[in-house]
Formats: structure tokens, C-alpha cells, sequence
């Protein structure tokens, strides 16, 4: 590891500039003395495993681990996982119903990866199909591109027989339609005169952030190691922006000799810091899955020096969450902001809840 490399020597040029900023003065960010060398919550568990996002993710691992206990391949099971979410309705953050962009329309993202082969596949911006992890398994699968996107995704999916259907459920579109009718005093669009009529609620209310997402990845009993992001996005994005999930090293990596980690939250956190390939990264130098989620989120506060984006404190205003696994089993996740974050594990006893470690409050 080089000197730059090395975490403590960046944690200490951190301060060294904080303090210089602050015209000498100490200023120490909370985060910034906490000690990562104990992690509470890393478990580990006897393959088939998975791992998934905690709001979201019960159904996926508990399908992932049915699929491959009968014999079936961790790639089928992790994707077969994350369908059920991406058909759900009520899963406003990933594919059918999933909130749509300022324009009204679902878009979405998603990426697989496959560990034994580091091969990996991607649609981003990917319209009116209601299952993008299975594109972009055939786009890894039956082409020698790693990541199509808009038109192009679209033209593809259609060449391999998948259906073209409306993603935008009316509850989205009511949440959508809300949002635009309250932007502004300053355009053309108002809300009910009567406020009982908009009975939507916010989605604030329901959601954390504008950003959900599902992450899912699998251990099989002979080592084998794979991973799927799945999205509809950054709730009312710009047409086109395309988030962390499809971008392999961003929303998600696998590497069978180490484990596989993926992300929700803010993705251009994870595309700025490539957090997914850091963990790996971490968890190939010796950290625990805990451990390195915690580097990642470390990296991101350290990284975070736009103003809009931090609060007074100086920290990240917005929140990122990590989930892992390593090749013996043991997995630990983290998230930014201590929001009471978890994540779920499946194994062959049933499925466990694992709370998120956090690097600030
Ligand atoms: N992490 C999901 C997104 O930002 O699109």
C-alpha cells in the first residue's frame, strides 16, 4: 500500500487541511477519531448465503438461497431475488412502480456482476421493461459490452423478446404529478385549492431519502460469488441521469477470491468514490465487510466538500448505505448517517436482520 493509500495518512491530511481552513484551529469532525478496529455487528454464515439491502431485501434472499439450495446457480438465485421487487407495485424505488423521472417517466438502472468470471452487465436509462437485471445479465451474457443504455438497452431487450410495458403505476404518477404541481408558485402547474384532495402524502414520509434501490448478492457452497443492483433511481431526475446501480465498482463489485459489496443511497456519492470497488479493495487487504463499508463511508465524508452538500458541522447532508460479504461468510454493512439501518441475510436456517454500523450521527 502506498503512503497516499494508506487511510491514516488521508485522515490526517484531512485534518491537517480542516484545521488549516479553520485558521488553525482544531476542528475534529466526529468521525474522524472513531476506531474501526472493533466491529460489532459482522456475522458469519455457512454458504448458500445472501445478502440484500435491509428495507427491501427479505424476499430476494430468501428466494436467492431456496434457488441455490436446490441445486440452482448463485447468479439465477440473486436475480430471481431482486424480480420480486422489480415486479412489486409497492417498491417505489425499483422497477414497476417504481417514482419517475421529471418528466413523468420510469427509468431504470441495474447492473450484474459475476465474480468467478469478473464479467459484468449493464442497462442505465433502460424505459418500459419491467425487469432490467435480466437485461443486464444478457448484455454481460450475449455481448461483448459491459453497459447499454436509453434507446440502445431498450432496442436490445426487445430483440430478446421482452415485453414493453407501462412501469408507471398511479400512485407514482399521483406522487409525480404532486411534486410538479408544488415545485413552483412561479409556472403553470398548481396543486388542489382544496389541500384534502392531495392525499399523497410525502414521499419523504415514507422513503428516507429520494433514493431506494435494491443490492443482492450470493455466496454459493462451492465459493462462487455474484451481485445485482437494481433501480428506478433518484426520485424526479434529470431525463438520462443514470445513478452508482449499473456502474460496476460503484453500486456494486464481486470478486470471487474476496466477497462482493453493493450500495443504496445517494449513487454519485458511490460514482465519486467508487465505494463498491473500495470495499472489495479493503476486504482483499484483510478489513471485515463491516470494516471496509466503514472505509467507504469514510471516504465518502472525507470527500464531501461542496457546500450543498454538507451540514453546519461540516459533514454530508445526504446518506449512503454499503452491504457485504467475504468468501468464508462473514458479512457486515455501514451506513453513513446513523438512520437505523439494516441489512438481510439468508442462510439455510432462515433469514437474519444485521444492523448497519455508522460513521456519523
Ligand atoms: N443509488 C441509486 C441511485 O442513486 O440511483
Amino acid at each position: 500500500m502506498s503512503r497516499s493509500e494508506n487511510p491514516s495518512n488521508s485522515r490526517r491530511e484531512f485534518l491537517k487541511r480542516l484545521t488549516a481552513a479553520a485558521g488553525g484551529a482544531a476542528l475534529t469532525p466526529a468521525w474522524v477519531s472513531k476506531s474501526f478496529s472493533k466491529t460489532s455487528s459482522d456475522r458469519s454464515f455457512e454458504p448458500p448465503l445472501a445478502i440484500a439491502s435491509g428495507f427491501n431485501g427479505e424476499p430476494a434472499v430468501k428466494k436467492a438461497v431456496e434457488i441455490m439450495q436446490n441445486g440452482g446457480d448463485v447468479l439465477d438465485g440473486i436475480i430471481s431475488g431482486v424480480n420480486i421487487q422489480e415486479e412489486d407495485p409497492d417498491d417505489m424505488t425499483v422497477g414497476y412502480g417504481g417514482v419517475p423521472n421529471e418528466k413523468g417517466v420510469v427509468q431504470l438502472d441495474a447492473a450484474v456482476m459475476d465474480g468467478r468470471t469478473h464479467e459484468s452487465g449493464s442497462v442505465g436509462a433502460l424505459e418500459n421493461i419491467m425487469h432490467p437485471s435480466r437485461v443486464a445479465r444478457l448484455v454481460m451474457e450475449r455481448t461483448d459490452h459491459s453497459l447499454l443504455v436509453g434507446e440502445g438497452a431498450l432496442r436490445f431487450a426487445r430483440m430478446h423478446g421482452f415485453k414493453e410495458e407501462n412501469l408507471l403505476t398511479d400512485r407514482a404518477r399521483e406522487r409525480w404529478l404532486e411534486w410538479k404541481e408544488t415545485l413552483s408558485d412561479d409556472d403553470n402547474y398548481f396543486p388542489p385549492e382544496n389541500p384534502d384532495d392531495n392525499q399523497t402524502g410525502s414521499l419523504w414520509e415514507e422513503f428516507e431519502s429520494h433514493h431506494g434501490t435494491i443490492h443482492c448478492s450470493g455466496l454459493d457452497a462451492n465459493g462462487g460469488i455474484c451481485a445485482v443492483t437494481t433501480t428506478s433511481g433518484l426520485f424526479y431526475k434529470m431525463p438520462g441521469r443514470v445513478g452508482d446501480s449499473p456502474i460496476t465498482g460503484a453500486g456494486l463489485f464481486a470478486d470471487t477470491k474476496v466477497g462482493a459489496a453493493g450500495s443504496t443511497g445517494r449513487g454519485e456519492a458511490n460514482l465519486q468514490n467508487l465505494s463498491s470497488f473500495l470495499i472489495v479493495e479493503r476486504m482483499r487487504m484483510g478489513d471485515s465487510p463491516e470494516e471496509a463499508c466503514l472505509k467507504a463511508c469514510e471516504r465518502i465524508a472525507e470527500n464531501t466538500k461542496i457546500p450543498r452538500l454538507v451540514n453546519e458541522k461540516g459533514e454530508p447532508n445526504f446518506n449512503v448505505r454499503f452491504y457485504a460479504l467475504n468468501r468464508d461468510g462473514q458479512v457486515g454493512g455501514a451506513e453513513l448517517r446513523s438512520s437505523n439501518g439494516s441489512m438481510k441475510v439468508a442462510d439455510r436456517s432462515g433469514i437474519h436482520t444485521i444492523e448497519l454500523a455508522h460513521l456519523l450521527e
